[in-house]
């Protein structure tokens, strides 16, 4: 059986859609187009949600035009469409469901709410490898980090969360402190490639707390007092180690915590997915130190924000009436 979905996805700065053919379960990602703000927002230092709306206006019906020119298709190939409801920027999001659900009605499609979070981890079959059940999913992005037990393909169970910023978000602050540009993840990963990841004593937050729980404010607070010590002024190889400190302190959690998290639960598979997932030295390091199950990761451009995950996540989602796929905020 052969399915092709449309996937729409605006939930904070990236204009995405993607059109992803799924032929007997093999995914097959056929078009896969983003239009990123971040130049646009990098001059604000983070994402401003009125302007990320008004570009998502500005983007959406070319970057849709574009997706199925790519993938050699036209509406009538489309069995379905899915777009992310939540969570997001309100704003942003209405966006995209506004469109979807306009195209839905038009072309007599069926139409999938798709949540955000549950897409970064169905990003994980577009790999194309067996995931075996029950699965771990760890998902750091930029505002979310958290541990999902799967007993099956289309179960989610929360099983641990940060109790404040999210790994992503973390990085983002710290890149902020240490004078680089948004967004901090991929800076900071650039600059600890340079760096001594011993050189700055910086905590590992909740390491042995017994639970599943992250906690990432008080590891940013601490590298804010160790730049206030240096009077504001590191030099370049002090920001590259304290980029690479950070950076293994963040790591040493996440890993401590997932693979507390795939033995309680005895894990057939862990999917690790969201935009830190990208990291280079973190995907190393948990290869490495999970060797027990497959470790899936989807490709680095299917990490950060992008529509196939969403079109993924439509294959499992069951579509709804039109008036009830709508913006929630949670
Ligand atoms: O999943 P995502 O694209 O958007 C959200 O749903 O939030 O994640 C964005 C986050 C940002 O905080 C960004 O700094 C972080 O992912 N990020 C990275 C890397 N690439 C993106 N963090 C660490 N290392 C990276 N290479
Ligand atoms: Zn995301």
């Amino acid at each position: 059986m052969i399915m092709i979905i449309l996937g729409i996805e605006t939930s904070c700065d990236e204009t995405a859609a993607a059109v992803v053919e799924v032929n007997n379960g093999n995914f097959i990602v056929r078009s896969n187009i983003i239009s990123s703000q971040i130049e646009i927002h990098k001059q604000y230092g983070g994402v401003v949600p009125e302007v990320a709306a008004r570009n998502h206006i500005i983007n959406i019906i070319p970057v849709i035009q574009q997706a199925l020119t790519e993938a050699k298709v036209t509406k009538n190939d489309i069995d379905r469409i899915a777009v992310t409801t939540h969570p997001g920027l309100m704003s942003s999001l209405l966006v995209g469901v506004q469109t979807a659900k306009t195209l839905a009605l038009t072309w007599n499609k069926p139409l999938c709410s798709v949540n955000h979070l549950k897409a970064h981890l169905y990003a994980g079959w577009l790999e194309n490898q067996p995931i075996n059940f029950p699965a771990i999913g760890l998902i750091v992005s930029g505002g979310h980090t958290e541990l999902v037990y799967m007993k099956n393909e289309k179960s989610f169970k929360n099983i641990g969360q940060t109790v404040d910023d999210a790994a992503g978000e973390a990085f983002d602050k710290v890149a902020h402190m240490l004078g680089l540009e948004y967004p901090g993840g991929p800076e900071i990963s650039r600059h600890a490639e340079r760096g001594d990841v011993t050189a700055f004593e910086l905590p590992r937050p909740m390491h042995n707390s017994g639970d599943l729980m992250f906690s990432f404010s008080g590891l940013k607070t601490a590298v804010l007092y160790s730049i206030k010590k240096l009077n504001d002024n590191l030099s370049q190889q002090q920001t590259s180690d304290m980029a690479a400190s950070f950076q293994q302190a963040v790591i040493d959690v996440l890993i401590d915590k997932t693979k507390a998290a795939c033995q309680q639960h005895e894990a057939q598979t862990l999917i690790v997915a969201g935009g830190v997932a990208a990291n280079k030295e973190l995907r190393q390091q948990l290869i490495e130190s999970i060797t027990s199950i497959p470790v899936i990761f989807p490709a680095i451009n299917y990490c950060t924000d992008n529509a196939a995950m969403i079109a993924a996540a439509g294959y499992f989602t069951e579509p709804k009436p039109l008036d009830q796929v709508n913006v929630t905020t949670k």
